[in-house]
């Protein structure tokens, strides 16, 4: 029978064979496989593995440091790198949706490279690749992995891509892949946080991406989302965000006239992602996070509410 502890027994003496003392390099993307992955690794190879968390700019507020000081209490051999400025600098003036995964995901790779050019002697890349990556041949994302795969086809590949391949969550469900992370000890809210994308913010600021807006979307983010844990309805969506959208409408302000941002909140229960539906919020929650967001975010006048279930509307807004 399938239990985690026997995985993590198999998998650990696994690896233990397969890479040796060779050095290993992983992308950490803050979420739940490839932290998972690099704690199972972390305890069968030790300092061999090579850690690299980039700040793509496009994180939720503050998640860059809190994410990587969590990931050096575990113990992670890890560098986070901040890459804000190339991947803003890249996505500068690109409206379209698919431009600007393309772009976000060439800057990773561009990253990604540069750094594990700078470790010495590396022989192997480990990904946090799941079962269903494995059997999703065609991926419709664009995160790190999706990124390498359809990249796989340009040619040219850059040379952390000829590395020998180590991924040890390949024959895994999600669901199973928390237990194993339960049973090394990494942290619950860790491993019960909602999915996110790997181009980030970048597809929830419709149109082209400035500094600006991702600091009001950060900030409109980070509301919704703590107002969700502070109500106890975190564990109850499967998946929530904001979206900044481009459109500005009329306010008032004492005497004065406003023209401002309007954002739209998302929240909804799946299973996988790929059929959705809205959660129906409490009104008494929408009424204060739609207030504390217009009191407290300088540049946005309205707050609407995403009541639209997939299909036809996916989660995400681009
Ligand atoms: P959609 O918007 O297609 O999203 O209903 C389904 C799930 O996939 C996530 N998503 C992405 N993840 N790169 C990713 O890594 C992407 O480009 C991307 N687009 C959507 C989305 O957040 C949801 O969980």
């Amino acid at each position: 029978d399938w239990t985690p502890d026997s995985f993590v027994e198999e998998t650990v003496a696994a690896i233990q064979e397969k890479v040796g003392s060779d050095k290993v390099v992983l992308g950490l993307s803050g979420g739940v496989d490839s932290t998972v992955a690099a704690v199972l690794l972390n305890k069968a190879i030790g300092k061999n593995l090579y850690c690299i968390f980039v700040n793509n700019g496009l994180l939720r507020k503050n998640e860059f440091e809190s994410v990587l000081n969590q990931y050096e209490g575990m113990g992670l051999n890890v560098k986070g790198v901040d890459a804000s400025k190339r991947f803003l600098d890249a996505l500068i003036g690109i409206k379209d949706p698919e431009k600007k995964r393309k772009a976000i995901g060439n800057a990773f790779i561009e990253v990604f490279d540069d750094e594990a050019h700078k470790l010495e002697d590396v022989k192997w890349l480990a990904q946090g690749t799941i079962y269903p990556d494995v059997i999703e041949s065609v991926s419709a994302t664009g995160g790190p992995s999706a990124t390498i795969k359809s990249h796989h086809n340009v040619g040219g590949l850059p040379d952390f891509m000829k590395l020998k391949i180590v991924e040890p969550l390949r024959a895994i469900f999600k669901d199973e892949v928390r237990r194993v992370g339960a049973t090394l000890g990494i942290d619950p809210e860790l491993l019960g946080r909602h999915p996110f994308p790997g181009p980030g913010l970048g597809i929830r600021i419709l149109g082209d991406i400035t500094a600006e807006k991702v600091r009001i979307l950060q900030d409109v983010d980070a509301i919704f989302i703590n107002g969700l844990k502070e109500w106890g309805l975190y564990d109850k969506v499967w998946q929530a965000g904001a979206m900044l959208l481009p459109v500005n409408s009329v306010g008032v302000m004492g005497d004065e006239r406003t023209y401002e941002k309007c954002v739209a909140l998302r929240a909804v229960e799946s299973t996988d992602g790929m059929t959705a539906d809205w959660v129906n919020l409490p009104y008494e929650f929408l009424q204060k996070t739609s207030n504390d967001i217009i009191n407290k975010v300088k540049g946005v006048n309205r707050v609407v509410y995403d009541i639209s279930s997939k299909p036809p509307a996916t989660i995400e807004w681009e």
